[in-house]
């Protein structure tokens, strides 16, 4: 069957071709007719009086395909034709992506859909935006078995390949100079590794791949012919298909210069197996990869565990294909979740995008895809997100530790800063803080802040509230005094004198009341004494208790109180402890937080006196 007639070619086809073979590269965008395009839009945007000229901060920041571009790569988006009549939506669609690819209007369905009857009316107007906007189009998709006209598949096998050849003939000829690359064949992998049933597979078996690359090269010499499927990101079996697939078709010389990994991933799913790695091993077998359709959805609602994946998956997807040389680019399947497939087609499902659908860019997964590009600042105008979870994780009498969740950046932050009660107390690198020297028993207000390099600050936290233990001679009835009999700050012995004395106005049960003496050493185990108590030794219990960290605290002489009472006023008496190592090594005392030099009975705020576990006398080291 003779080929059908070529369509007619457009308006604008001669000037955009005779740009592309001037030298620019289909993915670099011409920065003078960007530059001179955003102009003109400004001025006329202000002519219009629509616009303040106030963006000065957001232009600064670098588009996602300046910063791929400057790597060499692309970084694109697909778009419909309805979409292009949405002006919010093209602001961004023009201004933010290198590369364009119509996510319906060229494949089968909508530029055949009777047979030999070519409309590329929508298709051309996706090649038009492109122009006007300096991006180069990925062409989708020649030869696919969904989106398919039923004419198709009633066709004898002889038929299918002459329709075949004829459609790509014809789309791939209309198109040709317009285009920097085809999707020729679309998904023809099931998720085993076996070629996928389709019309065409039926009808010539695998070969068809080769007589629809050989028909788009014949159509197009100088479009990179692609191979295009989902699932094969990571290894597997289906991606191992795709791989001997390209193995044999290389060896053979058939024309195949890339393979495009759609991705189109979930955070219910794991990600890829080692995907740098795969679109590796590709472009080991000499040609370039392509990220062809990157979303990632997940089931809907949101969460913040769920979002933290997709972060996490955007950012991957990004540094995987920045890491490998032949990776020419990545294209996401449309920008924004209000055009996104992804609700159509998974039910329950969505939030795939970058941008959300009101339009707003999500700012972490911006951040993550920015960073990955090798967005490292200097234009920084942007600040970080502000510091959420913000909580407390302790308190003493005089202190009060906080922890909050990261922030997120488009560069990085560099530190957070702690207020409190509106001023600024200290700052901190990492995600938590202890605010020290403070009053027992009061309530402080705080909040965090994190800045970038370039000093951009976030907004404030949510506010939390703390309130530090009382202690000190204030709040508690019971405090506890202490005369060192221990002259000697190292030998093998700490001793002590505690007693216990009553300071409030009725009588106060001791029973569970603990004792903490603190001290510095590091040894695994020790023996505890109570020479002599005026209450009696067999009404205290005595161990050595570890400390954590706590700088000459890392261990304490704890004293438990079995029961009795102590009136209003009165004094337990004189409490003789002594403790030493098992192996009687000696001790530096010098340094222990509780240790003091008194030789007669003063109020001792380095010891701790607990009642019901709560701190009622003492500063918590
Ligand atoms: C999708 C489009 O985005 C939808 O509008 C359409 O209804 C179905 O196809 N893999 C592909 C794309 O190669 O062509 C698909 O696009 C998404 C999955």
């Amino acid at each position: 069957m003779p080929l059908a007639p070529l369509g007619p070619r457009r308006t604008g086809h001669a000037d955009r071709r005779a740009r592309r073979s001037a030298g620019s590269t289909p993915f670099t965008m011409s920065r003078p007719v960007r530059a001179a395009l955003a102009a003109l839009a400004a001025v006329s945007a202000l002519l219009a009086g629509s616009v303040l000229p106030v963006a000065e901060a957001a232009a600064a920041t670098r588009t996602l395909h300046e910063l791929a571009s400057a790597k060499g790569k692309f970084f694109g988006s697909a778009t419909d034709n309805s979409e292009l009549n949405d002006t919010a939506y093209t602001a961004v669609l023009g201004s933010e992506f290198g590369q364009i690819t119509p996510g319906n209007s060229m494949k089968w369905d909508a530029t055949e859909p009777a047979r030999g009857q070519f409309t590329y009316t929508r298709g051309d107007a996706v090649v038009d935006f492109a122009g006007q906007h300096g991006q180069s189009v990925r062409g989708h998709t020649l030869v696919w078995h969904s989106q398919l006209p039923s004419w198709v598949s009633s066709l004898s096998a002889d038929q299918t390949r002459s329709a075949m050849e004829t459609h790509i003939a014809n789309v791939a000829g209309h198109y040709q100079g317009e285009v920097y690359a085809w999707d020729v064949v679309n998904e023809p992998f099931n998720e085993d590794g076996t070629f996928r049933s389709s019309p065409f597979h039926d009808a010539m078996g695998k070969e068809y791949i080769t007589y629809a690359l050989r028909a788009a090269r014949a159509a197009d010499p100088d479009a990179k012919l692609y191979l295009n499927d989902y699932n094969i990101e990571g290894f597997g079996a289906k991606s191992n298909a795709m791989y001997d697939l390209v193995r044999e078709l290389k060896a053979e010389g058939v024309p195949l210069d890339g393979v495009g990994f759609q991705a189109h991933l979930a955070v219910q799913y794991g990600f890829p197996d080692r995907m740098q790695e795969n679109l590796q091993r590709f472009t080991d077998l000499g040609l370039d990869v392509a990220i062809t359709e990157l979303d990632v959805r997940m089931r809907l609602p949101q969460d913040a565990a769920k979002y933290q994946t997709q972060i996490d998956y955007y950012g991957r997807v990004t540094q995987a294909c920045m890491a490998v040389a032949r990776c020419v680019g990545i294209t996401i399947w449309d920008y924004t979740d209000q055009y996104s497939w992804v609700p159509g087609t998974f039910g329950g499902e969505g939030n795939a995008c970058l941008w959300d659908d009101g339009l707003q860019p999500k700012t972490a997964l911006l951040d993550a895809v920015r960073v990955a590009l090798g967005h490292t600042g200097g234009d920084d105008t942007e600040p970080p997100s502000a510091p959420g979870g913000l909580r407390v994780t302790g308190s003493t009498s005089s202190s009060v530790s906080l922890a909050w969740t990261a922030s997120t950046d488009d560069v990085g932050v560099t530190s957070y800063e702690v207020y409190r009660d509106g001023v600024r107390v200290g700052s901190a690198s990492g995600t938590a803080f202890t605010n020290s020297g403070l009053s027992a028993a009061t309530t402080h207000s705080y909040r965090v802040r994190a800045l970038d390099a370039a000093s951009n600050a976030s907004t404030q936290s949510e506010a939390v509230s703390a309130t530090t233990s009382s202690g000190g001679t204030g709040a508690g009835s019971l405090k506890v005094q202490y005369k060192t009999s221990d002259i000697n700050a190292t030998d093998n012995t700490i001793r002590m004198s505690l007693q216990l004395v009553n300071t409030g106005s009725s009588a106060q049960g001791l029973s569970g009341v603990e004792i903490r003496y603190w001290f510095a050493d590091s040894a695994g185990s020790y023996t505890t004494w109570c020479d002599w108590a005026q209450l009696g030794c067999p009404s205290l219990t005595h161990s050595v208790a570890a400390n954590g960290s706590a700088t000459g605290a890392d261990r304490y002489l704890k004293v438990i109180i079995s029961g009795g009472s102590l009136a209003a006023g009165a004094s337990t008496g004189e409490i003789q402890l002594r403790l030493h190592k098992s192996d009687w090594s000696n001790f530096n005392e010098a340094d222990d937080y509780s240790r003091g030099t008194k030789a007669a009975f003063a109020d001792a705020p380095t010891i701790g006196l607990y009642m019901n576990g709560a701190l009622a006398w003492g500063t918590q080291p």
